[in-house]
């Protein structure tokens, strides 16, 4: 009956390439949210955050991906609604935790730094995988001398260069 098991491994690996265009999504909208606060444009960010709060529910998931997936749904929303643009730079950089959290969870390997466009996006992808070599590589490129942080001392440096609290 190989056709069944054909027809199996085509539904994991839609569901697979679903996920994956959902993380290229999220990635994108954290870089677009990201760019806009860069630019003052608080409206573009609480934009990045409504598509990030309406996504339809991932095939394949693990059960346990549930309450994060649902996590990171909210806070595209406290993102939406933020009220100045130093609110919406803390909110975006607290989603950062809870990709990691399923990142972690889910046992998912960090990207090689290659996947990064720009110099920047290495360090969000340090934090959004809490990976000290992702962000080890992003600090080296932003000129600045490695650092001995925590996650959410970083994130806090994150939130802070990205509009001044
Ligand atoms: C509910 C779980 C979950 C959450 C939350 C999550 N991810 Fe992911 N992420 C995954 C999974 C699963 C993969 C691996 C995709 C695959 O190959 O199946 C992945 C992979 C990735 C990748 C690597 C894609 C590649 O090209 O190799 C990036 C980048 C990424 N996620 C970014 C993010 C960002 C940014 C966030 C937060 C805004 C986030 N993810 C939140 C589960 C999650």
């Amino acid at each position: 009956m190989w056709w069944l098991l054909a027809g199996c491994w085509n539904i994991q690996e839609e569901a697979r390439h679903r996920r994956v265009w959902e993380m290229i999504d999220h990635e994108h909208d954290l870089y677009a949210a990201r760019d806009a606060l860069t630019r003052g444009d608080l409206e573009g960010a609480q934009a990045a955050g409504g598509r990030m709060a309406e996504k339809d529910p991932l095939p394949g998931l693990p059960n346990e991906a549930g309450p994060v997936l649902r996590q990171l749904r909210e806070q595209g929303e406290a993102l939406e609604k933020a009220a100045t643009r130093a609110d919406a730079a803390d909110r975006l950089v607290e989603m950062t935790a809870t990709c990691a959290q399923c990142h972690h969870a889910m046992k998912i390997p960090s990207p090689d730094g290659s996947i990064a466009k720009r110099t920047t996006d290495l360090v969000w992808l340090g934090v959004a995988f809490e990976d000290e070599r992702l962000w080890a590589l992003g600090v080296n490129a932003l000129g600045s001398p490695p650092d001995q942080l925590g996650w959410p001392e970083r994130r806090g440096q994150l939130a802070a260069a990205l509009v001044p609290h």
